[in-house]
């Protein structure tokens, strides 16, 4: 225990003693390989040098925390409103003002504090020897009895869940999403466990009859060159929910700049590159995601076979705004 902490102290160290050159101390929760080149590219047009720290979400936020005003950390990269809502909650983060950054990024894709730089969908992936298409078109007849004992799905305690509940809200108030909530447990083919792909494989299994899941766990599976993976592919079919509706629920990875950060000038600099054309195709392409700039072409097989669709515009910041009710139905709803 002590040795971690000794050598978190170190590394914090190192960076801020460096705080000062024409540097950028990173924090991120995200980690694809695509990001190599994402910030080799920003060092060699700027000149400005990254230096990165990766780790889960909530370890990063305990140490901005801990660090305080002495917090080396000029940048949060995390994924999911929900996240970066609760970054927000926190305080931790600064105001940016750009006008690039309002010109590229479409307006319900910024938060007061922090901005969104790709997006994922939420789906529904179905069995079709097990439910009918027309079953599953949206995300409200997952609640619907008659697919009991059909419905796969992670913990609703998970941000994934909790911003789509979030956005249910919204659309259709608190007291229709708590019986949808309600609908799903009742409908549950066995008890939340393991992340998206698990619901996918067992929907492909022939273990539930339907499952909602993020669509990069999907195309990560549809570009996959594993036979396992294909069979899994093969057996399923994907949604766009909602679409005579308010639109499929869309998510994102985000970043902000920190209250503290010693480094404020590179750190919009940086906020500003990630939304240059060249960033924003590593950023969406490193986890099969789409780029916020929506003049930017997609080049990906898996994301161009599922195709267009409408995706909800519900302010990001609102439904960050909301997930924590979510959070208060799900619980009362026995969906965790
Ligand atoms: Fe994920």
């Amino acid at each position: 225990m002590q040795k971690v902490v000794l050598a978190t102290l170190v590394s914090a160290l190192s960076i801020a003693a460096s705080a000062n050159a024409a540097e950028l101390n990173i924090y991120s929760a995200r980690h694809y390989q695509t990001d190599e080149q994402l910030y080799g590219n920003f060092t060699q047009q700027t000149g400005i040098k990254i230096n990165r720290i990766e780790a889960k979400e909530d370890e990063l936020l305990e140490r901005i925390r801990t660090e305080g005003a002495n917090s080396p950390a000029d940048i949060l990269i995390t994924v999911d409103a929900s996240r970066l809502a609760k970054a927000d909650e926190l305080g931790i983060f600064a105001p940016v003002k750009s006008a690039e950054l309002e010109a590229r990024i479409p307006a319900h894709l910024r938060a007061e504090n922090w901005f969104s730089y790709s997006t994922r969908a939420r789906v529904i992936v179905y069995n079709p020897s097990l439910v009918k298409a027309e079953q599953v078109q949206t995300y409200e007849q997952l609640a619907d009895p008659a697919l009991k004992g059909q419905v796969c799905t992670r913990s609703g305690s998970h941000p994934y869940n909790l911003s789509l509940g979030a956005a249910m809200i919204k659309h259709n108030g608190a007291e229709a999403t708590e019986n949808w909530a309600r609908g799903i447990v009742a409908n549950f083919a066995r008890a939340p466990k393991g992340g998206d792909t698990d619901q996918i494989r067992s929907v492909a299994a022939g273990e539930c009859g339907v499952a909602i899941a993020n669509s990069y766990y999907l195309a990560r599976l549809m570009n996959s060159e594993r036979a396992e993976d294909k069979q899994v592919v093969s057996n399923v079919k994907a949604v766009w929910p909602n679409q005579n509706s308010w639109g499929t629920h869309i998510n994102v990875s985000g970043a902000g700049m920190l209250k503290h950060a010693p480094n404020k000038e590179a750190a919009v600099k940086f906020l500003e590159y990630l939304a240059s054309d060249d960033a924003q195709a590593y950023f969406a392409n490193g986890n099969n995601e789409w780029p916020v700039v929506s003049t930017l072409k997609v080049d990906n097989p898996a994301l161009n076979a599922l195709g267009e669709f409408k995706a909800d515009t519900l302010p990001i910041g609102e439904l960050a705004a909301t997930v924590a009710e979510a959070q208060r139905i799900f619980d009362r709803a026995g969906f965790r």
